[in-house]
């Protein structure tokens, strides 16, 4: 007989929008993540739309991905944007410094990105090189993407195919300038970060924010987003540092975003393998993700101090598990399975992200595909989808729902030195107007049995998808690529409560209605 959870969803109860965007995505030039993985080039045999293949677009449109970070990463510090653009077989052979130098062919460059984030629907985190580049390669590559045709910069887009400026949702200034981004003091890179912030600019009318060229005060209908490197660590010297300097701003530079990177890894580098593991890997790899909640707190409280009004996001715009690469595969291309286990930790990074919603609005998860926690491996014309792929697409509907008060005993899940909270839930109205409600059953080995009381509503139906396994290590994999993959749940409506049993290992979204 499963445990009996008692739970209460206040359906009448209000709370913050739970952002779209904390769905995003990260795909570096790394290892297989681009080239492979999104890009086959025109004359592949691999189905493709203009080089960028289609089976990949086609999974990816079903998660509803609202941005892609591109190019990295530690790539960003070293990329050189003109590298990238005009004819394909004029473009300059480099080395990927960063990642297995790796020849990089620059055939996936700043248009080929923009054709492969319309393709699948979504917007545009740009990270310029604060590295190895210049403000002024920043402003020209901004100028590339986003000045009218009638300008030099813009005239040369267009010859390349793209008369319309492109949409920069997102400009990231910099990537983990405290280490491979430049190794930069806090306060060096603050003062770094403010010429890029002044100067790397949006030329598109709609996107300028109040600091426009003209010096005025008149902001675009949809600004971008200017995303500050934050900690990677429990450090808060560059939060105090960077949101120090954002409070005492000034008309002529600002930011939108800190960012924050935290992976589950336990240790440097990567102990844990993502294939053939056991209940004590589970156990630990599930602990050491609940430090992003002491992140996010720590974080928070350092920008609660500056910005107690909650304008500036936390972006966590780097997260996810990151295992010690495939046997077989080469070294720093980052290719690892990815499990039930991955998809179950996936869930608890989002449900700490929507508890903490008011703050982080934003995030990315690394990597989006065959690179650390992907959405998709590839190999060849094979592709699978992953236990994370399925988790994202179950979740969903959470994009841009309010968060609902939601109230539960979580017990707790123990194994060897391991103590954690056995179930996780959060609850939201979405914006379809239906009653969501996610549920994790951390607990390998035995099940849970729900019995929630919904305030507020005459429940009377409930249905959804729950995703689970027989084995903490199940992964999909080209030969059984349907190991793990959602199912119809059994949740049922009994006088008004809702009834579920959450297998053991699982995550079930299902929706209530009245
Ligand atoms: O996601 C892989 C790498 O992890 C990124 O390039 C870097 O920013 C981080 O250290």
């Amino acid at each position: 007989q499963p445990a009996s959870v008692a739970m209460t969803v206040a359906a009448d109860g209000t709370g913050p929008t739970i952002d779209r965007d904390i769905f995003g995505q990260f795909a570096e030039n790394l290892g297989t993540g681009i080239y492979g993985g999104v890009w086959v080039g025109e004359d592949s045999p691999i189905p493709n739309v203009r080089g960028i293949r289609s089976d990949v677009v086609q999974a990816l449109k079903e998660l509803n991905v609202p941005s892609v970070r591109w190019p990295g990463g530690c790539f960003a510090d070293e990329y050189h944007w003109r590298d990238g653009v005009g004819p394909r077989a004029k473009r300059a052979v480099t080395v990927n410094g960063s990642w297995g130098n790796a020849l990089e062919k620059n055939d996936f460059g700043t248009d080929e990105f923009f054709d492969f984030i319309d393709q699948i629907g979504a917007e545009a985190y740009i990270s310029v090189n604060m590295g190895s580049g210049s403000v002024k390669e920043a402003a020209d590559w901004l100028a590339y993407m986003t000045a009218d045709r009638g300008t030099t910069a813009g005239a040369e887009r267009a010859a390349n195919g793209h008369p319309k400026p492109y949409r920069v949702k997102f400009l990231g200034l910099g990537n983990e300038s405290w280490s491979c981004g430049g190794a930069y003091t806090p306060d060096y890179y603050v003062d770094e970060m403010k010429r890029y912030a002044r100067f790397a600019r949006n030329l598109n009318l709609e996107q300028q924010g109040t600091d426009n060229p003209a010096g005025g005060s008149v902001a675009g209908s949809d600004p971008m987003q200017r995303i500050a490197v934050g900690p990677g660590g429990l450090d808060t010297a560059y939060t105090e540092a960077v949101m120090k300097a954002w409070k005492a701003h000034d008309w002529s530079w600002s930011i939108e975003g800190l960012s924050m990177h935290n992976y589950t890894w336990i240790s440097w580098p990567p102990p844990f393998s993502s294939i053939d593991f056991g209940e004590r890997e589970y156990a630990m790899l599930i602990k050491d993700t609940l430090k992003m909640e002491e992140m996010i707190r720590v974080h928070s409280a350092v920008m609660d101090k500056y910005d107690p009004d909650k304008k500036v996001p936390l972006v966590i715009d780097e997260w996810g598990v990151w295992l010690a690469k495939l046997p077989g595969s080469k070294d720093g291309f980052l290719h690892q399975q990815n499990s039930i286990r991955d998809a179950v930790i996936a869930s608890i990074n989002l449900n700490m992200f929507v508890r903490h919603a008011e703050r982080v609005r934003m995030t990315a998860i690394a990597q989006m595909v065959n690179v650390l926690q992907a959405m998709i491996l590839t190999d060849g014309p094979k592709m699978v989808l992953t236990p994370t792929y399925y988790l994202f697409k179950m979740y969903v509907p959470f994009q841009n729902a309010t968060r609902l008060p939601i109230s539960f005993d979580a017990g707790t899940y123990r194994f060897g030195e391991v103590s954690v909270p056995r179930i996780d839930a959060i609850a939201a109205r979405g914006a379809d107007g239906k009653l969501w409600i996610a549920l994790t059953n951390v607990d390998p080995n035995n099940a849970a049995s729900i019995d929630a009381a919904v305030a507020g509503i005459r429940a009377r139906k409930a249905s959804g998808t729950v995703l689970t396994a027989s084995r903490v290590d199940a992964v999909n994999s080209y030969d059984k690529p349907d190991m793990v993959k959602p199912q119809p749940s059994a949740a049922k409506v009994i006088g008004g409560r809702l009834k579920v049993t959450l297998p053991p290992k699982s995550v079930t979204v299902l929706s209530v209605m009245e």
